[in-house]
């Protein structure tokens, strides 16, 4: 029963594995036995955190800024060259958002979040094809997994109108794909988050402690936690999730499933 999720000898990308979601999926897939390579903006952050996450396992650090297609490309070359030419797992996780009232909303609070959370997983997804079809068989598929969000499910009223409009885009571009790759022995999945304590929700927090009118709306009255996430992510990439494809998984403590 153990090996049905055991990783070893897998090779994954987490997209923003540095910190937040990212850093929790990063530690579970390298917990169950993949080799992972991290990205972050900022190389010493990056290299500081796969140098923490070594002690659990083989962690690569490659800094890039997912804010134009060229880079995410560039990233893909990088993967290429880091992994001999296989890639088992991708996880789209890398995210962007921007909060406003309506009436001002900017026009620019637009590209950059369809870029992160869009077009550089479309672009990477594309590029990583070969590396993807050369680890998968139809025992043992590639897997995509993209990082959506209950924003995208269901509307919150958090004014993030480019946020829930890309988290959307993520989960219909997932299904497309899934569609479309199942031949290929590629599978891809959305999870969609629901409330995580990390950077971005800190507005919604004091520290540690969730706004209570935020926990209100969600049927089991608290956020999520790291095992909560890593185990849904380790589930989709390891052989206990190879028959599941096309599906939008909500980790949100029955926002979307009990709405
Ligand atoms: N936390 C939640 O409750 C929640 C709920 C629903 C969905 N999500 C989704 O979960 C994912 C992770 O978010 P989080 O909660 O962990 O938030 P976070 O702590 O703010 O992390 C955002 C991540 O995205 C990376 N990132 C942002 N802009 C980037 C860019 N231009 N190029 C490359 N990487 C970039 C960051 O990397 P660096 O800062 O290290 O460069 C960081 O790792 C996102 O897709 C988010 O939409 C989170």
């Amino acid at each position: 029963m153990t090996d049905l999720f055991d990783l070893t000898g897998k090779t994954a990308l987490v997209t923003g594995g540095a910190q937040g979601l990212g850093r929790m999926i990063a530690e579970g897939l390298l917990r169950a036995g993949a080799s992972v390579a991290i990205t972050s903006r900022k190389a010493d952050i990056c290299e500081a955190a796969a140098a923490e996450m070594a002690a659990l396992g083989k962690c690569i650090a490659l800094p890039c800024d997912l804010a134009s297609p060229e880079a995410a490309v560039e990233l893909a070359t990088r993967v290429r060259s880091t992994f001999g030419g296989k890639l088992h797992v991708i996880v789209n996780n890398a995210g962007k958002t921007w909060g406003g009232p309506l009436d001002s909303f900017p026009d620019k609070a637009w590209p950059g979040v369809m870029m992160v959370n869009v077009q550089a997983p479309f672009t990477l997804i594309r590029e990583l094809l070969p590396e993807l079809q050369a680890a998968a068989s139809a025992e043992d598929p590639a897997r995509v997994i993209n990082i959506g969000s209950v924003a995208g499910k269901v509307t919150e009223r958090l004014s993030a109108y480019s946020y829930s409009a890309s988290k959307a885009a993520i989960h219909m571009l997932s299904r497309d794909l899934a569609g479309d790759l199942a031949q290929r022995n590629i599978n891809v999945n959305v999870v969609m988050p629901g409330f995580f304590p990390t950077k971005m929700t800190a507005h919604l927090r004091d520290d540690e402690v969730a706004d209570p009118a935020v926990l209100a709306h969600i049927p089991m009255r608290r956020m999520g936690r790291e095992d909560e996430i890593a185990g849904v992510i380790v589930f989709l990439a390891s052989r206990a999730g190879s028959y599941v494809t096309g599906a939008e998984i909500p980790v949100d403590g029955g926002v979307v499933g009990c709405g």
